[in-house]
């Protein structure tokens, strides 16, 4: 039977929950109760979320933590993150206890500009078209006035509108490259409206526009973070040993893609979970990250470590195009406490607070694989999931808790010896 359906946007609510557990489920009642279970109770605040989006049938909920203890740029801050796996949490907490001690992180803010583009064909002559661009600026540039108008009240606008010749790589292929500074939105609505104006203003037959659109690749929307401390001071035994290795670490990502996606993987828990809490884009944060790793033709580290004078520097330069006001910011009640909880920042400050939360994952991460072994910390959190799946009463988890405490957890392992508890009971 087709499940093709053809104005369903218009149904209520409950028309399209009855529709999908109908179609989909065989068993509708149980489907119907698991989706109705996450609505809110406050009829507001679940009508808010409601119209986030289209259709939206349920909430679908990802635990809030805290990380305290990060000292960034002499402040105190506890980051909120928002974060569905095990043991990130605890390692951000305790990086930034660690480092805590250890003079903090120190961040920079290297630059803020964003990107955005007019894609468009042209097939005549492209002395022509320079001429053209060259004569339209100032009206491109007026025509955006309106939209721009609050912007370069706040101190932003656009930086400069260039013309692109692409022909080489695409035939008739140019482009409008305009630069943006966005204050402390994070400004898509704002770069993709003045793009459009642009774009309006420039059309002429003989100029096809393509589209018109912001970059998420953000290389000159760029923050540096940092830590550093005596090499003795970097771990207990071995120090020397030990920042050897992690160098290392690095070195590898540097020419091992595999390792770097990992590598970067890892630093992304810290910056995702941030970005998801203060009701930031993470898709197009991790694209530009992603893309900026990549900026010479091989995907690397994202972090850079080094050992001077006995002196252990642990970095990371991140292209981060963040807001802290617009979008779901102040609309998503979780995301303006985030806010409030990081005493209110300008965008930059959140890049900031950003980067440093990333650098601790990554340095949790680094240090935990040259150390214990990844698994060890995971495990513990693992076995406490599996553990929460076989409704034990305390004594038993207690029992099992210790059993595994020096023991490899796999789910089996913890089911077999869940079961011969039992029998002897
Ligand atoms: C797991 O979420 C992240 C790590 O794999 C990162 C890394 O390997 O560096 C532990």
């Amino acid at each position: 039977m087709s499940k093709i359906v053809s104005g369903f946007s218009k149904l209520t609510k409950q028309e399209k929950i009855d529709w999908l557990t109908d179609n989909y489920f065989e068993k509708p009642i149980t489907a119907k109760e698991t989706l109705q279970q996450y609505w809110n109770d406050n009829r507001i605040l679940q009508e808010l979320h409601d119209d986030f989006i289209e259709n939206s049938l349920s909430n679908f909920y990802f635990p809030f933590g805290i990380a305290p203890n990060f000292v960034i740029d002499g402040v105190d801050y506890t980051i909120p993150m928002v974060i569905e796996e095990s043991s990130v949490v605890a390692a951000a907490s305790m990086v930034a206890k660690f480092w805590s001690s250890r003079g903090g992180f120190k961040t920079k803010i290297i630059a803020t500009t964003k990107v955005g583009q007019v894609h468009f064909i042209y097939r005549g002559d492209a002395a022509g078209l320079r001429f053209y661009f060259d004569k339209m600026k100032p009206q491109l540039l007026r025509a955006t006035e309106p939209i721009t108008e609050n912007m370069r009240k706040r101190g932003g606008g656009i930086l400069d509108i260039e013309l692109r010749n692409k022909t080489s790589e695409l035939a008739n292929y140019y482009q409008i490259h305009a630069t943006f500074e966005t204050k402390d939105s994070m400004g898509a609505n704002f770069i993709n409206s003045c793009l459009e104006a642009i774009a309006n203003e420039f059309k002429r037959p003989d100029i096809e526009i393509i589209m018109s659109i912001l970059s998420n690749y953000v290389p000159e929307c760029l923050v540096h973070a940092e830590v550093s401390c005596p090499i003795e001071e970097l771990y207990e035994k071995d120090a020397e040993l030990y920042a050897q290795k992690f160098i290392q670490t690095i070195q590898i990502a540097n020419v091992e893609p595999h390792r770097a996606v990992t590598h970067n993987k890892g630093i992304m828990n810290g910056i995702d979970a941030l970005v998801l809490a203060t009701g930031n884009d993470f898709r197009a944060i991790e694209a530009g990250v992603h893309a900026y790793a990549a900026r010479d033709g091989q995907y690397r580290s994202l972090s850079n470590a080094e050992i001077k004078e006995g002196i252990f520097r642990f970095w990371i330069d991140i292209p981060l195009a963040l807001g802290t006001v617009g979008g779901l910011t102040k609309l998503h009640p979780l995301a303006k406490l985030s806010l409030k909880l990081l005493q209110n920042p300008s965008a930059e400050k959140l890049m900031r607070i950003t980067a440093a939360a990333g650098l601790a994952q990554n340095f949790a991460a680094l240090r935990a694989l040259t150390t214990t072994g990844i698994q060890k910390g995971h495990m513990k959190l693992h076995l406490n999931n599996i553990i929460r799946l076989l409704d034990a009463s305390e004594k038993e988890k207690e029992f099992l808790i210790t059993h595994f405490e020096n023991r490899t957890v796999t789910h089996n392992a913890v089911i077999k010896k869940y079961n011969e508890i039992k029998t002897l009971e």
